[in-house]
């Protein structure tokens, strides 16, 4: 039986760079604790399937991180966000309705399943070129020549942003994805530095207002100029929400599609037997997919604000205290999923890696689509991959989870 001190040491545990390879030994022990306060904050940290569930369709929780008692300098654990200029006007990830709905259908339109299915001879194209770029050498890295251009390209060309520019918007883009992550008084050293964090919030922004200009005076075929067109239509959503929008779709296309493309091509370098089964039937895809997304998601945590005072097991979760939901704890519940840490493609998944209710990943046929065509074109292409180095060395990133490099050999790429 863990006592509540262990379990805050285990959470604190979560942000050693020494876990990153595989958390989850750590993620089973929160995950039989929980739920559980830390110390006295106010921060409860939920862990179990049901216990998850029921908080993300609990109507008394809120995102909007305003409602929080823990304040930037005084959160003795979770700190996360109101550090970036983005954070000034909140992106809809991080609002209520009324204001949530009104900018979430805006976009919602452009990723329905229908929509993003028509860019599957696309996504296939890009895959391919990505490959014949690597074909020449015996090796590449999985992560920064294969999972990362594709994800990258498309949200570009959705959004109508320049190529060109990713070096510099994929900096920013990292730096704010870690206001994602917990962290902790006792263990400062593993976090960010906030004032570069912050300068990359007011970039990006300042970015967007320079192309917004620019898409203004020549409209394109791309979400951009979609949503200047609704600006300028009238009361649809203000300069501020259109900025806010267009970072949270940036950072959102950049941070999460690789590490599940990352995650996936690991899981199927590790299981040969996978591999060759995909190769033989691209039908398997999808379910590699849904059991990466379960065995090993790029999004680790999902946070919420208590707007009103509810129970969760045992534990009392007051109005303003911050409820952490340890997704990656809960998708290796045995109460749901049998043999939970076997990497099973066939298994009934009712995984909740992207998220549940009002905030459901919007992104997520998008990422199911790029992630299936990346890995039926790896299998069917890449001949003989073998890993160089196992395991593979993370990125910083707590809550976004994936291998920062993956050299890995090959014999040939068809
Ligand atoms: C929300 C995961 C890809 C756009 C979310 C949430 C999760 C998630 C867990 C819910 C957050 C919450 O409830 O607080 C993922 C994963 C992805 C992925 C695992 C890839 C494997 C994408 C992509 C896009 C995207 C490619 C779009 C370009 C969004 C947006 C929201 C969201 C806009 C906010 C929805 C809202 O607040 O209504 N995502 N995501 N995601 N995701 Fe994704």
């Amino acid at each position: 039986m863990t006592t509540a001190e262990e379990s805050t040491a285990d959470y604190v545990r979560l942000l050693d760079p020494a876990v990153r390879p595989n958390p989850y030994p750590l993620f089973a022990r929160l995950r039989e604790a929980g739920p559980f306060r830390i110390g006295t904050a106010p921060v409860v940290v939920v862990t179990s399937h049901a216990d998850c569930t029921a908080v993300l369709r609990d109507p008394r929780v809120s995102v909007d991180r305003s409602l929080a008692k823990l304040q930037l300098g005084s959160m003795p654990i979770y700190d996360a966000a109101k550090t970036t200029a983005a954070q000034a006007k909140p992106s809809f990830l991080f609002l209520d309705p009324p204001d949530h709905t009104r900018l979430r259908r805006l976009v919602s339109k452009a990723f329905t399943p229908r929509v993003v299915q028509r860019l599957e001879p696309r996504i296939t194209e890009i895959v391919d070129d990505i490959l014949d770029k690597r074909s020449a050498a015996g090796t590449f890295d999985a992560v920064t020549e294969f999972a990362y251009p594709l994800p990258v390209t498309v949200i570009c060309e959705l959004l109508g942003v320049p190529l060109a520019d990713e070096a510099q918007l994929s900096h920013w883009s990292s730096l704010l994805a870690r206001t994602l992550d917990p962290t902790s008084r006792q263990a400062t050293e593993f976090r960010a530095d906030p004032a570069q964090v912050q300068r990359a919030g007011t970039e990006l922004s300042t970015y967007f207002e320079r192309l917004t200009e620019h898409r203004r005076a020549t409209p394109g075929p791309d979400l951009l100029s979609e949503l200047i067109a609704a600006e300028d239509a009238g009361d649809m959503l203000t300069h501020e929400e259109l900025i806010s929008t267009c970072a949270l779709l940036l950072v959102a296309g950049h941070e999460t599609t690789v590490n599940l493309i990352a995650n996936a091509t690991l899981a199927l370098l590790r299981r040969p037997d996978e591999l060759a089964a995909l190769r033989a039937n691209p039908e398997r895809a999808q379910a590699i997919v849904e059991e990466t997304l379960r065995f090993d998601p790029p999004v680790q945590l999902i946070p919420r604000i208590a707007a009103d005072d509810l129970t969760v097991g045992d534990i009392d979760i007051r109005r303003g205290d911050l409820v952490v939901m340890l997704i990656a704890a809960a998708q290796r519940d045995p109460a749901v999923f049998t043999d939970p840490d076997r990497f099973d493609p066939s298994r009934d998944n009712r995984h909740l890696a992207f998220g549940l209710g009002a905030h459901f990943c919007l992104g997520a046929p998008l990422a199911r689509l790029e992630a299936r065509v990346a890995l039926t074109r790896f299998a069917h292409r890449v001949e003989a991959p073998r890993l160089i180095t196992d395991p593979p060395v993370y990125r910083e990133h707590v809550n976004l989870r994936g291998p920062a490099h993956m050299p890995l050999e090959f014999s040939a790429i068809l």
